[in-house]
């Protein structure tokens, strides 16, 4: 496994490639910035949210409106700060008028998301809201139903604890579901303090072997001429 600086190197060469993306046209041309994420690039503990939003567009950091204010109070109470973790998104670029991301946008920019956690190992992965949720469960089923449940999955190359949590951004104006997003994240502390997964083991590709050299078959005419002129 390569080294932490390594791995940071590897992301910023993938952030740099991120910045001139346009797999998607339309978010290219609407957008002020490419979002990438922020934080810890060695973090145990990562956040995936759903797309920027205008401010998050204009400063190119995640998080830094009113949902990120909460996400930094109720990082605050659980003892962390937003350089002990690593926050991104689904989405790296704002959907315009901040309309739900598309399916085909969530499949040309999630290449990007398992780069970033495959490069990042963190150990518990936190999704935050429905999209995120879906997308690194592989499965449709909402956050209503899965928040605070826990699970172990393979995801691309790495196995995490993948923790879907609310949105902020849902809590921010229903006070019963900021209470159910302040209890969930008060586990967060618990489930970094187990012990690490076991990763699989990587698949080493060995390298082809050269080909044998073809075996000279005389050509039996040239053997004959050749005999011919023996004689
Ligand atoms: N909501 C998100 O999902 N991400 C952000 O970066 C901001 C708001």
């Amino acid at each position: 496994m390569s080294s932490a600086s390594e791995r940071r190197e590897e992301l910023k060469a993938v952030f740099h490639q991120a910045q001139s993306c346009v797999k998607c046209p339309q978010l290219a041309a609407g957008r002020t910035t490419v979002v990438f994420g922020s934080g810890n690039a060695d973090a145990d503990l990562m956040f995936v949210g759903e797309a920027p939003g205008a401010n998050e567009d204009k400063q190119g950091v995640p998080f830094v409106g009113q949902a990120g204010r909460l996400l930094d109070t109720l990082l605050g109470e659980i003892g962390m700060a937003r350089g002990d973790v690593f926050v991104c998104n689904v989405l790296k670029c704002r959907p315009p008028g901040n309309r739900d991301p598309l399916p085909q946008e969530i499949d040309n920019c999630q290449d990007y998301l398992f780069r970033q956690l495959e490069l990042i190992e963190p150990k518990v992965v936190c999704t935050l809201g429905n999209f995120a949720t879906k997308l690194l469960r592989a499965d449709p089923t909402g956050i209503t139903r899965l928040h605070g449940r826990v699970e172990e999955r393979l995801i691309g190359p790495r196995r995490v604890r993948l923790y879907p949590i609310y949105h902020p951004a849902a809590a921010l104006y229903t006070p019963a579901m900021a209470e159910i997003l302040r209890a969930d994240f008060r586990r967060l502390p618990e489930l970094l303090a187990l012990p690490g997964l076991d990763q699989p083991q990587p698949v080493v590709v060995e390298p082809e072997p050269e080909p044998e050299p073809e075996p000279v078959i005389p050509d039996p005419d040239l053997v004959y001429d050749e005999q011919l002129g023996l004689f």
